[in-house]
């Protein structure tokens, strides 16, 4: 969740790491100020990202990697050669920002559980509004919910920011007074409501899924603390790319946590003050890589749906334009449950894994293939990236843009110019970065 904008707010507990850490934003948001004045007009999201007004939430989280940084703001280069790979930079541990660790504050709202856990089938007992965590957590449904299940894994960490033998990164912990809060967090289970509730029951005028967004806008514009702000330091949950497709449009100066802005107007998400969250991945993760460039012998691999709309097209070409390519794995249909672990083996023994755009911009296809430690090939023009600011994606990711990638030959051939250095690094920094894909209870480490 970590986005841009690093004005720091607690410089005087700051050592030496953390002024140069300043001194390189400052002198980054320089650079980028005078950019913006040149192309104002134009899209291009790193620019976005530094002059978000919530700068409070991006700054506390933020603990990346502040030597790429410069860099970062040249990808994610889409590129029109056939060699994409930048040199790696030679230092490249993971500076730390935020070294004193000051978390951020978080008031969560005590919504009533049909909200968040009871769509998961847990029963509040009386008037309890919280499972005890402590006894037993209870489980987000399985299968492709997983993906958008990021609502589910935040609720828990701010629930187990409170346990004072709490081990691990501490980023963010829940108080109950929201006059001491950086932001207020909304925990409605937007997506799993889509998913299991978006049908109109015989009984029912509307979905479940109608009715609770009608509710959560009730709710919220009737808050102390949402007409305090305007909404402007909520954070709402929309990761599924059709949850909250009503609330959205009244809920709208709120920030979002959102998978992508494909479904979106620009006046109600944008890189502004909306944050792209990963999704989780469905693929197993490699553990104890010991795989390289010669042992995974899949070159390419893709496994996928296939749609109607322009995403499919980009699919079916690149289908028919590989398809004769021996060490090319490319076959249609979304992973099923029991298609995981075929999956998974197939991921881990390939080297690049393709990544096309869908009905949105974004898919888990990427996040399964950095658990897998094969290198994303992205063809998605529109695509956004979670922690864009902190990970440099061009050190470990290709960048095609959809024209060049339906030209004759051009997607082998470039995929066959990457050798064994330059794969092998890509690997490397994959491992590394893993860990910002990774989510638990409590969120452990980066
Ligand atoms: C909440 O915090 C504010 C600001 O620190 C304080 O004035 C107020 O008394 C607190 N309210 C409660 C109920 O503790």
């Amino acid at each position: 969740m970590a986005m841009a904008e690093r004005n720091a707010p607690a410089i005087g507990l700051f050592n030496q790491k953390s002024l140069f850490c300043l001194f390189l934003t400052t002198s980054i948001l320089f650079i980028l100020s005078w950019f913006f004045v040149l192309r104002s007009t134009g899209h291009s999201h790193f620019i976005d990202h530094n002059l978000l007004p919530n700068s409070k939430l991006f700054a506390l989280i933020d603990n990346g990697n502040s030597e790429p940084q410069s860099q970062s703001f040249n990808q994610p280069s889409i590129t029109n050669g056939p060699v994409v790979i930048e040199e790696a930079p030679q230092e490249n541990k993971l500076v730390d920002c935020n070294p004193n660790k000051v978390p951020l504050k978080v008031f969560m709202y005590d919504l009533p559980p049909e909200f968040h856990f009871e769509l998961l089938d847990w029963k509040a007992e009386g008037k309890t509004i919280w499972p005890d965590i402590r006894a037993k957590v209870p489980e987000y449904p399985g299968g492709l919910n997983l993906q958008h299940s990021i609502e589910y894994w935040l609720t828990l960490d701010l629930l187990s920011s409170e346990f004072s033998d709490r081990s691990g990164a501490r980023s963010a912990i829940r108080v109950h007074n929201s006059s001491e809060a950086d932001v207020i967090f909304v925990p409605f289970f937007s997506s799993i409501c889509y998913n299991r509730f978006s049908r109109v029951m015989p009984h029912q005028k509307r979905s479940k899924n109608k009715l609770l967004q009608e509710k959560l806008v009730r709710f919220l514009t009737a808050q102390e603390e949402w007409k305090r702000s305007g909404g402007r330091d909520h954070i709402i949950l929309a990761h599924h790319p059709n949850s909250l497709l009503d609330a959205r449009m009244k809920l709208w100066p709120a920030m979002f946590i959102l998978a992508d802005f494909g479904r979106y107007p620009q006046n109600i998400a944008n890189v502004e003050k909306d944050v792209i969250a990963p999704y989780k991945h469905v693929i197993r993760n490699f553990v104890n890589d010991m795989s390289d460039f010669d042992s995974r012998p899949t070159l390419l691999y893709f496994q996928g749906a296939i749609y109607r709309k322009d995403g499919g097209f980009v699919r079916q070409e690149l289908f028919y334009l590989l398809k004769d390519e021996k060490d090319v794995h490319f076959s249609f249909g979304s992973i099923q449950k029991d298609g995981i672990s075929i999956a998974s083996r197939g991921m881990h023994s390939s080297k690049f894994c393709l990544n096309i755009a869908g009905d949105t911009p974004s898919s888990n296809r990427l996040f399964d293939a950095i658990a897998s430690h094969c290198v994303p090939v992205i063809i998605s023009d529109d695509i956004e990236l979670p922690y864009e600011d902190v990970l440099d994606y061009s050190e470990f990711c290709i960048f095609v843009r959809t024209s060049d990638a339906l030209k004759e030959r051009f997607l082998i051939n470039l995929v066959r110019s990457i050798g064994r250095d330059k794969w092998t690094r890509m690997w490397t920094r994959l491992k590394e970065v893993e860990i910002f894909f990774r989510v638990s209870v409590p969120i452990k480490g980066g």
